[in-house]
């Protein structure tokens, strides 16, 4: 078990010495965010010695910069511009001198060097001893986090208590506007060409100083997308103890040490972003004023209390216990605080593959938010859940004009991976034409709507949602003659990348089916509300009636000989991977073998059909998963952080206890033990929803059947007990499972019917 967690206490991450190796990789276990913005857990003076840092990146979700992509041979409807998310002046940034030494954790004389995470509470604390060169001893602590009540605020807390009297201490605070960073991040890009990183990391904004004192602010815009951000900062300290002084980029403050006395400075610093025109910097800035100058009244400890009171809020309905292995406890609740950290909470913004703790896959959204990440939400924080779906409303029109551009006439195409709504995937057979991104949001809003019963969001946005993918499918595909008038889906690629471009992916037609399907339904029930969307979608019967056709007609592919169902219509014609002659250096594949050597064997990356089986559990039968899952277990790398837990959670339903356990051990602590050997870009983000999916999905075996929550618990031996809260309908209920028991109360709302494995009862 990993160090980080092996501490004896299930909410604390500590982090002890000052290795920089492993300071550097807890740099993205540390990162602390809100949804809106985000800072890795870097040291506050690491610009003095990057060998601790691998990133000391902030981040604003949704603020990105644009280039023109480069293709060595272009093609029509190619994806035409990078997104890439870019880090934006540094708030954390805080330089410490005595009259002749400037702190820093490789030369100075360091000892109890510490940091923690407490989950609980959503704060990191530093906190070491320092032996200045004159002898004077400071214990020295370093609070920070990110606040959900005011979510532009990064709040810093320093606190430094000497034991001699009569030296001068000067702190200096900066916003660092990253040109050095961007430089180092540069030149290393160069030589590594992992497609899974950051696209480059040159600084691409220009910054100007406002002149607010005592606030220090800047205005920063991106070379190309136009998007602007204001970042402000403010100390605040016992001015009888200690001098302010400001200039330029930087605010310092000094003191003199009287032996004992502690000092404290606060810093608050504030991030906002913006498409704007000039008058909208003036006001945004003049908002933002307002807010640190509300903030700076109110004070450190106010908000500090108001955030851990926001955290105890967010456990109180999301927290999962396991009892019986305190450090997987401890692992878990590490995966829920990230999730947290990482949902855009606006409508507006999204949340990324890597949450906003790194620049890993350049802050897109993929589709691992609706199939990995929401379902935690819809089930703890519906609200939330709805603001990403909102998100996807919101990019409707770039759907739309997606869907233009690769010859579809009516209905909407999303994004394989962006943050505006537009297509940012250069590369298509593994990105593009991943078009199963229609379905899987499809179903993330049925889901929404079943799980809430928010019939006002389903029948306007939702609707419109369902309905233009609806659209979409029965153009992309068509009836085939050939295979008894089958609908058809050709060339596509399923959410397995080790397979591209094929016909008929088993996962891409079956969720298209169910997307057809859910907007047949949603429509019947819309028809008779007058706030519906259905007037203006216009959609007609004989629309409905193909819809219908194709859906009842979708080519399943299925070989009867073997009975397995088959990943695509060619899978089973490619020769299997030589599993056997390949060194576990060679892993993941893709960095190590032409795409075509992958593409034309047997070899799966990730979850695909299995995953079609997981998500509609009772449409398969028993022995048909089993013999599935056994083939397709064989020929899976799991080299995408998305498989395992869905393996896992198979593994648990078909009653292979002990491989879902081990299944899920790696899942629960993927990023901790840096199991990709990639958490240096960020976490993994779907994963961590799946190690939520695993626990309530998985292990408990709670599902939606036909409106109703059903409940089929293999609780593992190895715990002696399970318990978690789920929100549905309107009612909060309190799940506890043992090896051998299953206890279920409602804790809010009205009494409800669930479905157990031997019995109907009501909570
Ligand atoms: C996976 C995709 C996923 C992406 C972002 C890739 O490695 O194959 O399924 O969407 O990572 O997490």
């Amino acid at each position: 078990m990993h160090e980080l967690i092996q501490n004896g206490t299930p909410w604390i991450l500590r982090e002890t010495g000052n290795d920089p190796a492993v300071i550097r990789q807890n740099e993205t276990l540390f990162a602390l965010s809100n949804g809106h913005f985000g800072t890795r857990g870097s040291l506050e003076e690491v610009h003095r010695t990057p060998e601790y840092s691998y990133s000391r990146s902030t981040l604003i979700n949704g603020y990105y910069d644009t280039d023109p992509i480069s293709y060595g041979e272009w093609a029509y409807g190619y994806a035409t511009h990078h997104q890439t998310t870019i880090p934006v002046p540094d708030g954390k940034w805080m330089e410490l001198r005595t009259a002749d030494e400037v702190f820093d954790l490789k030369s100075a004389n360091v000892s109890d060097h510490e940091r923690v995470l407490d989950l609980k509470e959503g704060i990191l604390t530093r906190s070491f001893q320092w032996e200045t060169r004159e002898g004077v001893k400071l214990d020295i602590t370093i609070e920070r986090f990110v606040s959900y009540d005011y979510p532009e605020i990064l709040a810093q807390r320093m606190t430094l208590v000497p034991d001699t009297s009569g030296h001068e201490v000067r702190v200096t605070f900066e916003l660092d506007d990253l040109e050095a960073m961007g430089k180092a991040a540069g030149e290393e890009q160069a030589e590594d060409l992992d497609p899974r990183k950051k696209e480059q990391t040159r600084r691409r904004f220009t910054s100007q100083r406002l002149s607010r004192s005592p606030i220090l602010l800047l205005h920063i815009k991106t070379q190309e997308s136009d998007l602007h951000a204001l970042v402000g900062s403010v100390i605040q300290t016992d001015k009888s103890k200690a001098a302010l002084s400001s200039y330029g980029n930087q605010t310092a403050l000094s003191f003199w040490t009287k032996a004992g006395e502690p000092v404290r400075i606060d810093r608050f610093t504030a991030y906002s972003s913006f498409f704007t025109n000039d008058q909208a910097v003036i006001n945004q800035s003049r908002q933002l004023e307002e807010t640190l100058e509300r903030v700076d009244s109110e004070g450190y400890d106010k908000l500090k209390s108001a955030h851990i009171y926001r955290m105890q809020s967010f456990w109180e309905t999301s927290d999962i216990q396991i009892e019986g292995d305190p450090a997987l406890q401890l692992g878990i609740r590490f995966n829920l605080f990230h999730l947290n950290q990482a949902a855009g909470r606006d409508g507006k913004r999204n949340m990324s593959a890597k949450g906003l703790t790194g620049e890993g896959y350049e802050g897109h959204y993929f589709w691992d938010t609706e199939l990995y990440m929401l379902p935690f939400f819809l089930y703890t924080q519906p609200e939330i859940a709805r603001a990403l779906l909102s998100y996807r409303h919101s990019i409707l029109p770039q759907a739309r004009e997606r869907a233009r551009i690769m010859g579809i006439d009516k209905g909407a195409l999303f994004a394989w991976r962006t943050i505006n709504g537009e297509e940012a995937s250069p590369y298509y057979p593994a990105g593009t034409a991943q078009i199963h991104i229609n379905a899987d949001i499809a179903h993330a809003v049925y889901s929404y709507g079943q799980i809430t019963g928010d019939e006002r969001f389903m029948v306007k946005e939702g609707l419109e949602i369902l309905v233009e993918t609806a659209r979409f499918w029965v153009r992309w595909g068509h009836f085939d003659d050939q295979q008894k008038g089958a609908f058809v889906l050709n060339d596509v690629t399923g959410p397995d990348e080790y397979t591209a471009i094929v016909n008929n992916n088993f996962y891409t037609n079956y969720m298209a089916k169910k997307n057809l399907l859910y907007a047949l339904e949603l429509i019947k029930r819309a028809e008779n509300r007058t706030d519906s969307s259905l007037k203006q979608l216009d959609v007609s019967e004989e629309e409905q009636r193909l819809w219908e056709r194709a859906a009842e007609l979708m080519c399943l592919p299925y070989d009867e000989k073997h009975r397995l169902t088959m990943q695509d219509d060619s899978f089973f014609h490619k020769a299997v991977w030589d599993f056997e002659g390949t060194p576990e250096d060679k892993y993941p594949l893709l960095l190590h073998y032409h795409p075509l050597t992958i593409y034309r064997h047997q070899v799966c990356k990730q979850a695909d059909t299995v995953l079609a089986q997981f998500l509609f559990l009772d449409d398969f039968s028993e022995e048909q998963k089993a013999r599935d899952f056994d083939y397709y277990e064989q020929v899976t790398t799991h080299d995408s952080s998305l498989s395992r837990s869905v393996f896992g959670m198979m593994a648990s339903r078909i009653g292979k206890d002990e491989k879902a356990y081990e299944y899920f051990m790696d899942t629960a602590l993927m990023d901790i033990t840096d199991l990709q050997a990639n958490t240096k870009d960020g976490v993994h983000a779907a994963n961590m929803g799946g190690t939520w999916l695993s626990l309530v999905q998985g292990f408990a075996g709670m599902r939606l059947h036909d409106g109703k929550l059903t409940f089929s618990p293999r609780c593992p031996k190895a715990w002696s007990s399970l318990s978690f809260s789920l929100k549905f309908r309107g009612r909060l209920i309190r799940v506890k499972l043992t090896p051998d028991t299953a206890h279920y109360e409602r804790l809010e709302g009205e009494p409800i019917a669930i479905q157990t494995d031997d019995e109907q009862i009501v909570v």
